[in-house]
């Protein structure tokens, strides 16, 4: 199993291109089993999730085709059903997909690729309302906490599907779905996603309250629209969806991914670099600039490019995780890192997920410190961290791992890097084009 090694104590300097959004991708490539027609998806990252879902819809019986633009070095080279890719292009230009699921004749979500990644649960409400039923296997748990997907489930059943859940399944039927006014007891961005998909094809208005308000929310909303679906309201929390007979085909191109741009931003302040970040927008990461330059951070906002200038040391600075706008929680995390060689006491208290703060125990290994109370840790910055080998548990875990590796002197050695792979293109490489010393080792 592969595993990264970081040798600490450089300075990030230069400029990279920021991929498009894994959790924008996901939802937009499910979307396209609404209609018979092809859509095409540009900016898509080269990512194992990406490679995952494309696999899942293939043996749906979806036509993928994929066009990389580079080989991202994860064997992630051939999509089943699909046409051969051409390898070239510049770096961070992203895939271009094209799905058709004219012929969709198998609606199931196999138990052995949703166990591989949850975002699985999303071809459950597209499914149900194209062919009028879905067999989806339930995700199960995860690393950072029980994840039901409950609230899916109710809004599905709202909408008048006659839902079972036998053998770890999900069984969904409905001979056409009916529109429904659907509050969630919690925000909920993938259930907000699914039950938007869903109402499209519905008969009748949905009205979905308390939804979420996540840019990839909005971004799965514009291609939605783009193919002829009418939905109004997204990025607030009340959605609106009038329901029509049939979509079309359309491209769309995926949004810049914030949580990767946010995770350079804060490779760069913890290493006191200078980096400009280009294809992307600080206009999805209001909450973590701000906190950045509460950090004495200095951070220019360009059209699509975002540059951050980082002081000699880091003001500690506190947060606290909650649905979009607020200080995400895939953040969490990397300014968790960060805070672990600032000057000061951080408070970070995590609302969203139950057990988010599985990277601790791995900071403390490199010695941090950090004691945890409940949802609440309380981190006070040291003078100099020291590599060691941690593990990675989680996708944004590692990723805090790879940035108090780039800090602490010495080498660290990352395992378990596939959780990496999962959410970061090409992390070895960009990291290396700022200056990095890391090297993947087999
Ligand atoms: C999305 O997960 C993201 N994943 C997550 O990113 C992100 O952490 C999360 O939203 C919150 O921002 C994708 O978009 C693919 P939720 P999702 O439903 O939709 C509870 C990453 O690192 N809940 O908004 O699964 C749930 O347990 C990943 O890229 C229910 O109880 O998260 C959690 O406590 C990790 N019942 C809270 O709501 C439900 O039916 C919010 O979860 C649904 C959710």
């Amino acid at each position: 199993m592969d595993k990264l090694q970081i040798s600490g104590g450089v300075a990030l300097r230069g400029e990279i291109a920021i991929s498009g959004a894994k959790n924008a991708a996901l939802p937009l490539l499910c979307a396209a089993l609404l209609t018979r027609e092809p859509v095409t998806f540009t900016n898509v990252p080269h990512l194992n999730d990406i490679g995952t879902m494309l696999k899942l819809l293939a043996q749906m019986g979806v036509k993928v085709t994929r066009e990389a633009t580079h080989d991202a070095g994860n064997g992630m080279g051939k999509v089943p059903g699909g046409s051969s890719e051409a390898v070239q292009g510049k770096q961070g230009a992203g895939d271009t997909v094209t799905l058709d699921a004219s012929a969709l004749d198998n609606p199931v979500a196999p138990y052995e690729l949703v166990k591989t990644m949850r975002a699985a649960i999303l071809v459950l409400g597209p499914l149900v309302a194209r062919t009028g039923e879905a067999k989806v296997s339930l995700p199960g748990g995860c690393a950072i906490g029980a994840r039901p997907v409950d609230q899916h489930i109710k809004g599905l059943a709202a909408m008048g599907a006659e839902i079972a859940v036998e053998h770890g399944y999900v069984h969904a039927k409905a001979s056409r779905l009916k529109g429904a006014r659907i509050f969630t007891d919690m925000v909920t961005v993938t259930g907000t996603e699914n039950l938007m998909m869903a109402a499209c094809l519905a008969e009748g208005e949905t009205v979905i309250e308390n939804a979420a308000r996540e840019p990839e929310v909005v971004d799965l909303a514009t291609c939605l629209n783009a193919m002829g679906a009418r939905v109004s309201g997204a990025g607030g929390d009340v959605i609106r969806i009038q329901g029509v007979p049939a979509l079309h085909g359309a491209t769309h191109r995926v949004m810049p991914d914030r949580i990767e741009t946010g995770t350079y931003l804060c490779a760069a302040a913890a290493t006191g670099g200078d980096v400009r970040l280009t294809g992307t927008s600080s206009a999805y990461l209001d909450a973590l600039i701000d906190k950045l330059m509460d950090s004495g951070c200095e951070v220019a906002a360009e059209r699509e490019a975002i540059r951050l200038k980082a002081p000699a040391r880091l003001n500690a600075v506190s947060l606290r995780t909650a649905p979009y706008p607020a200080f995400p929680t895939d953040m969490q995390a990397q300014f968790m890192a960060i805070n672990t060689v600032a000057e000061g006491t951080a408070v970070i208290r995590e609302t969203i997920f139950e057990n988010r703060f599985m990277h601790a125990v791995e900071l403390i290994r490199l010695g941090a410190d950090i004691k945890i109370d409940g949802n609440t840790a309380f981190v006070t910055g040291v003078a100099r961290l020291e590599g060691a080998n941690v593990m990675a548990t989680d996708l944004r875990a590692s990723a805090s791992l790879v940035i108090a590796g780039l800090v602490a002197q010495g080498d660290t050695v990352i395992e378990r890097i596939y959780h990496l792979d999962r959410g970061y293109e090409a992390l070895d490489q960009k990291l290396t084009a700022l200056g990095a010393r890391v090297v993947r080792l087999k």
